[in-house]
């Protein structure tokens, strides 16, 4: 009994490096399959993009375009959705009225998916979903415009909207709120909350006053130095 413990020590000992060695290459496999997931799926299109400028998808919920929606619906002009993603708010704007509705969006994975969904709907033909650069496109044109990026982007974007928006022009900002510009309506809770903004003069954005079909917000001035 004695001779086997160094011999079933030995063992246990190799079973328990065997168990390490599996969860180690367990570990490399998920962490190759996410790189390699992030690389195919999530990257292309990003490379020239700085990497402070990149922004990941996460779809907005259907509250978050429901509460988009109410903000523009009715309102004349094109609509843009900056970084459209897989085109559902697009699509929804296009479905209650809003002409043209446009996509923009780097990543041809999902501006591909965009187009089989509108395809899917019926709408092939009448929305549009564009593989470029937000922050190549030009504002000028957009009357209606849908933004859900993250944080650490919106002070570069408010200087490119305020320098291209047109006067009258309605910013709808998905989860997060544009960091120095006074929001005209607020609707939704949490994640699903989205803020309002309209461009009021001299093509100047970031001057809030209540828009037609908007709640105005309480205590919020009508208007802000630009
Ligand atoms: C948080 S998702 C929002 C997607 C969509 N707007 C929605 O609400 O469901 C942000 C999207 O912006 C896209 N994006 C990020 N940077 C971009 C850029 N420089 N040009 C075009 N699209 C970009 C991402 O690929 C991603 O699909």
């Amino acid at each position: 009994m004695e001779q086997d413990e160094p011999g079933e020590a030995l063992t246990e000992l190799r079973e328990r490096r065997l168990g390490a060695l599996e969860l180690l290459q367990a570990a490399v496999g998920s962490g190759l399959a996410a790189y390699a997931v992030w690389a195919l799926l999530l990257q292309p299109g990003f490379r020239r993009v700085p990497l402070r400028l990149q922004v990941p998808y996460v779809g907005a919920s259907e509250r978050q375009v429901d509460h988009v929606l109410s903000l523009l619906r009715g309102r004349p002009g094109k609509m843009v959705d900056l970084g459209s993603g897989d085109g559902r708010i697009v699509l929804a704007a296009h479905r209650c009225g809003l002409r043209p509705a446009v996509g923009y969006e780097l990543n041809p994975w999902l501006v591909g998916l965009a187009r089989l969904h509108a395809w899917r709907a019926g709408c092939a033909g009448s929305v549009c979903y564009r593989r470029e650069d937000l922050w190549k496109v030009n504002l000028r044109d957009c009357h209606n415009l849908s933004v859900f990026l993250a944080p650490s982007v919106l002070p570069l974007l408010e200087d490119k909207l305020q320098a291209e928006l047109p006067q009258g022009a309605r910013v709808v900002s998905g989860r997060y709120p544009l960091p120095t510009w006074q929001p005209v309506a607020v609707m939704g809770e949490g994640v699903d909350r989205v803020w309002a903004y309209d461009v009021r003069s001299g093509g100047l954005a970031g001057q809030a006053s209540p828009g037609p079909s908007s709640a105005s917000v309480p205590g919020a001035p009508n208007s802000q130095g630009g």
